[in-house]
């Protein structure tokens, strides 16, 4: 059997919980009891109850202060105080705290239980509401223009600018960090629908019953737990801009689904048997090979040709790093330091190869203005930099001639001599780490961290 939601009773009276607990299970809930109100407060911490149903006397802490409590921590559960001891002025500060309902001893199991379920359907909305909030707003706090003037940029800036104002789908591409939500807000911005909603649905986080649900909607009873009909995000951005990111990882299933509304513009919710036409504009990006996924038929070709048709490649990071120094200052003014990089500190973060693009710049900064103390940020301060880059391995040979750092060349970065020397060191005492960590006059476990760092892989051991 389905249980329709769950209830904590909180009374002291042991007769009144026993009574309660079999009235509300027959009525179909699942039922918990607590007898005072510190255990009540400590099992709606652990668990989730869709409504607490709170006696206002009760021992270890009153039922008031529980619902100050629960409110305060921003607990999800309706309260409906339930209480024999009813004034008026307790009832007024009971609903000025939050709580859903006041009702009093005797109550009336028929009516207890339709404000049970206005509870319930109440929490629901709301619960919706903040989700989609959420969803709407989520930002991870980076810039919200895009900054940099090199060639690459000033091209990608020029792309955007043709296609906003069009009706066409637009596919952006790029490695991870890029950029490319940006450039899909960008879009939104400069097209006709700029001052109307920007929806974003993220296709890698969500399992392909929820990614339809979520998108299309669906009607009341379309599955168990459908109790009122929801309108998809596909529809909440009618007349605006609707941003399918992680597009690669769309389950296959699902892409005749999304191709089909793609290609008519309607769409269906889930249980539903009428089409319903939107004027939405779509976006979706991708950092996955789409053209090899639809090559090892994990995509669909039709839907790829339907995407592709206007597509925007957004440049790595290694291939604009003349923008690093805008991006950095972009990005300090944007978490909010007083903070400058030394202009040999920037010489140094354009030697990085950036794997993980712009998100990885943005770290790097927030940390190095973490972590110094000073307002002037110099190469000392990066010095963990080393941990975000993974050369090949360096094999440590037994008897080999260690005689490579005595010159270093006046081209390698100084996390190159540094490792080069940490190499010559483990050569020159045949991997013994206490003695290398010695002469190095650091310690064993600095070693350690560096001989991972550097991916040196020893033969001596
Ligand atoms: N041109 C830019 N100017 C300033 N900040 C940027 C620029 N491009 C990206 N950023 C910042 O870099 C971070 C990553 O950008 P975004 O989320 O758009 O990348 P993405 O390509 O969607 O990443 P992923 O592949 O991980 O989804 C964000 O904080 C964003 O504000
Ligand atoms: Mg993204």
């Amino acid at each position: 059997m389905i249980r329709k939601g769950k209830i904590l009773v909180v009374d002291d009276e042991a007769s009144l919980r026993l009574l309660l607990s079999n009235e509300l299970t027959r009525a179909g809930y699942s039922v918990e009891v607590a007898a005072d109100g510190e255990s009540a407060l400590q099992r709606v911490r652990e668990d989730f109850f869709h409504v607490v149903l709170l006696d206002i006397i009760l021992p270890r802490m009153d039922g008031v202060s529980v619902l100050r409590t629960i409110k305060a921590e921003k607990v999800l559960s309706e309260i409906i105080i339930l209480t024999g001891n009813a004034t008026l002025e307790s009832a007024i500060e009971c609903i000025k705290l939050g709580a859903f309902e006041y009702i009093r001893k005797p109550y009336s199991i028929n009516e207890l239980i339709i404000q049970i379920e206005r509870a319930i359907v109440h929490q629901s909305s709301q619960l919706d509401r903040r989700l989609l909030k959420e969803r709407l707003s989520k930002r991870d706090g980076g810039s919200d223009t895009m900054v940099g003037t090199s060639p690459p940029m000033q091209q990608l800036r020029a792309m955007i600018a043709r296609v906003a104002p069009t009706q066409s789908t637009v596919l952006i591409l790029g490695g991870s960090g890029t950029g490319k939500e940006l450039v899909a807000r960008s879009i939104h911005e400069k097209s006709l629908v700029g001052s109307k909603q920007f929806v974003t649905i993220n296709c890698a986080s969500l399992p392909e019953h929820l990614l339809e649900s979520e998108l299309f909607g669906y009607e009341k009873g379309a599955f168990t737990d459908a109790k009122e009909q929801k309108r998809g995000l596909a529809e909440i951005a009618d007349g605006g801009t609707l941003f399918l990111d992680e597009i690669g990882e769309i389950p296959h299933h699902f892409q005749a689904k999304l191709l089909r509304f793609l290609e008519s513009g309607e769409i269906r919710r889930v249980g539903g048997t009428k089409d319903i036409s939107l004027n939405v504009r779509i976006l979706c990006a991708t950092n996955k090979p789409l053209e090899e996924l639809v090559k090892a038929q994990a995509f669909r070709a039709d839907l790829y040709y339907r995407l592709n048709v206007v597509s925007i490649l957004v440049p790595l990071l290694k291939t604009h790093r003349e923008d690093i120094p805008l991006l950095v200052s972009d990005i300090i003014a944007n978490l909010g330091f007083r903070k400058r990089f030394h202009e040999e500190a920037l010489a140094l973060l354009a030697q990085f190869d950036w794997p993980g693009n712009i998100r990885e710049l943005r770290n790097v900064v927030e940390r190095a203005c973490i972590m110094s103390s000073h307002a002037l940020i110099k190469n000392a301060d990066l010095s963990f930099l080393n941990l975000s880059v993974t050369p090949p391995p360096v094999v440590l040979q037994s008897g080999e001639s260690a005689a490579t750092t005595s010159e270093p060349a006046p081209t390698l970065s100084l996390k190159e001599v540094q490792r080069r020397h940490i190499v010559a060191v483990l050569q020159n005492v045949k991997g013994h780490r206490a003695k290398a960590a010695s002469i190095l006059k650091i310690t064993p476990k600095t070693l350690y961290q560096k001989i991972k760092d550097y991916n040196i892989v020893s033969v001596f051991e």
